[in-house]
Order: structure tokens, then sequence, then C-alpha cells
């Protein structure tokens, strides 16, 4: 395929992806399935740098590639597997740790951040050398573009840089890859605490919008989202964090800009723009739920899905690594 690569990657989520995924992450991946030689990667791998219950992950690995299908990726258009189902991951992980500076790895903001939450004591190795799996991900396909979070962009730089010490050290293997920067992705926050974004890590689930969760249950989560004690609906992410959120979520689903929406919402009340949202988001999820339940109900097929993938994947991944091994001198 002439079509430039493109990998990207999310960690399996114990019960179900949320809103944030899917508008900041999955709706861009299913847009761009067609232009690009996407590679799309439940990492697995990555996961298990904090502690996992086995038959939980397994159920979480094969719960997220469903909700990836279900929102619309196409595993017959994209190479979509699981990382520990392709062992050139692993592998070229040691080799790049053993050109990863200690110090340089160190200064990773996301392990300072998350090492200090938990303590040096829980915190594994693994999480500290994350990174460098993650340039192993990128790497092994010869990926171009690649799209990232903010939290992802020093990650990516590491990557960057230690394709380019490979290559000046061992002579021409890896692609650089570029960050993607698509239209601008949408960031979503917590429905109870619109200054922090959704996450599955939030405190509570009353402002965490799920996929999977039921339709009642999402539309009373909008129904009691936090806005403000003013009455105007305007987009403001300093003053008006709750109200600036929704008209974002709406923006992001309907496809109407924000001015648009402000227009249309112009003298009516909280409870109107609630109430609408509340309805957009159940109309669009509805049938994402019920396709990843339909999917989840059957591992044997999902299994079989992953498994093509899985083998496309190796194909491509192994191939890089036999070069690598190659000049490194195995
Ligand atoms: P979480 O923050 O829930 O742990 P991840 O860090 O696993 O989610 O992110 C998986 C993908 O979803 C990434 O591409 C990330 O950029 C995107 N994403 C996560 N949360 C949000 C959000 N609140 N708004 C927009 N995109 C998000
Ligand atoms: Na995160």
């Amino acid at each position: 395929s002439s079509r430039p690569v493109l990998f990207s990657g999310m960690q399996p989520s114990a019960d179900s992806l949320h809103l944030g995924n899917y508008l900041g992450a999955l709706t861009n991946w299913v847009a761009l399935q067609d232009s690009y030689e996407s590679y799309y990667c439940v990492v697995d791998l990555h996961a298990i740098t904090v502690a996992q219950d086995p038959v939980a992950l397994r159920a979480s690995v094969r719960r997220t590639a469903a909700q990836y299908i279900a929102a619309g990726i196409d595993p017959e258009k994209v190479t979509l597997f699981v990382q520990s189902q392709v062992p050139a991951h692993a592998e070229l992980a040691w080799i790049l740790s053993t050109i990863t500076g200690f110090g340089e790895a160190s200064r990773m903001t996301q392990f300072k951040d998350k090492s200090a939450k938990q303590g040096a004591d829980a915190t594994t190795v693994g999480l500290f050398t994350y990174p460098v799996l993650m340039a192993a991900d990128i790497l092994l396909y010869g990926t171009e573009l690649v799209p990232v979070g903010d939290d992802q962009k020093q990650h990516l730089e590491l990557t960057r840089d230690l394709a380019g010490r490979f290559n000046s050290r061992f002579g021409q293997t890896f692609t650089i890859p570029e960050a993607f920067i698509g239209k601008e992705s949408a960031r979503i926050y917590d429905l109870q605490e619109p200054t922090s974004k959704m996450s599955k890590s939030a405190a509570t689930e009353a402002g965490l919008v799920k996929l999977l969760d039921e339709p009642s249950v999402t539309a009373k989560k909008f129904k009691s989202a936090v806005t403000d004690t003013e009455r105007e609906i305007r987009f403001d992410r300093q003053a008006k964090p709750g109200i600036s959120n929704l008209l974002g979520i709406h923006s992001a689903i309907s496809g109407t800009s924000v001015a648009d929406l402000e227009a249309a919402y112009a003298g009516r009340g909280y409870g109107d723009l609630k109430k609408e949202l509340a309805e957009l988001v159940v109309e669009t999820l509805a049938p994402i739920r019920e396709r990843a339940l339909e999917l989840t109900n059957d591992p044997a097929e999902l299994d079989r899905v992953l498994a093509a993938g899985a083998e496309k994947a190796d194909a491509r991944a192994r191939a890089t690594l036999a070069e690598v091994y190659d000049r490194i001198g195995f």
C-alpha cells in the first residue's frame, strides 16, 4: 500500500471506554482509516504496568476491541490487533531500552507524575520503561504519523530521538514519525468536575459518560451535569466550564459550530440544552453500545477478527525486527 502509515493505540478499559475516548480518539481513527494504512492496537502490554486481574484483563481487551469496531473501525480496512499477540513489540522495546539514557527516561513527566502518586514501592520498572515500549509500537510499522494528545507529545519526542539515534549508530532502519495534528480534537471534560478532563480514573462515575452505559443512565448524567448560577448559554472555559463543556460535546457530535449553538440557544434555559444534548448523545451512543454488546457476546468471532489482525501486524513487525537484529549483529 502506498498510503502513509499511521499507528495509534489505547489501553484496554476495565468496563467501558468513555465519551472522551470516543470524541477525542475513536471518531478520528474512523475518519482516518480510508486515507492511511492504519494500525490500531489494544495495548495490553502497557496496561500491565499497573496490576491487573487476569480474568478481568482478558475481558477488558475483548470489550475494548468490540467498542473500536462498534464505533466504526473496520477490521477489513485497518490492522486491528492486540499488542501482546505480536511478540516483536516486547522484543524491540528491549533493544530500544539499551539505547535509552536513564536520565532521558527519568525526565518523562508522565512517569514522574504517576510514580509520585503511587510511591516508589508501588511503581514498577515497566511503568518507567513504558515510553520505550511505546516507541517500539510506533517504529515497528514504519509509522509516519501518530495521532497524539498533549500528554503523549513528550513520549513521541523520545520515539523520534530513539529512531534517529538507532539510525545514526546502526544505519538507516527506522522512519522518524511525526505527530499527527488533525482537526482540533475535542477535549471532553467531566460532567461533574468540568475543569478536569473526562477520564477513566475519575473519583466518581457521575460525570463519566461511558459508551456502555444504559441510555437512561447516560441521559441522567447529562441532566445532572454541573453548570453555574448564571442563565446564559455562552462558551467561556474560564468562567463557565460546565456550560462550555456541554457546548463542546454538542458541537463535536452535531458538527454545529459553538457560535451557531450559542445563537440557537439564546434566551433558552440550561435545562433545554441538557435535555437536547442528552437525546443527541443517547441517539449517537445507543447503536454503538448495542453493537459492542453483540460483539462481546460472540467472543469466538471477536477472537478470530483479532487473530487475523495480529497475523497481519506480526508479518510487518517481524520484518522490521529481523532488520534490527541484523543491524545490531545478532
Ligand atoms: P483516560 O484519560 O481515560 O485514561 P486514555 O489516557 O487511555 O484515557 O486515552 C485514550 C485515548 O482517548 C487517547 O487518545 C486520549 O487522547 C483520548 N482521550 C482520553 N480522555 C479524553 C478526553 N477527556 N477528551 C478527549 N480525548 C480523550
Ligand atoms: Na490518561
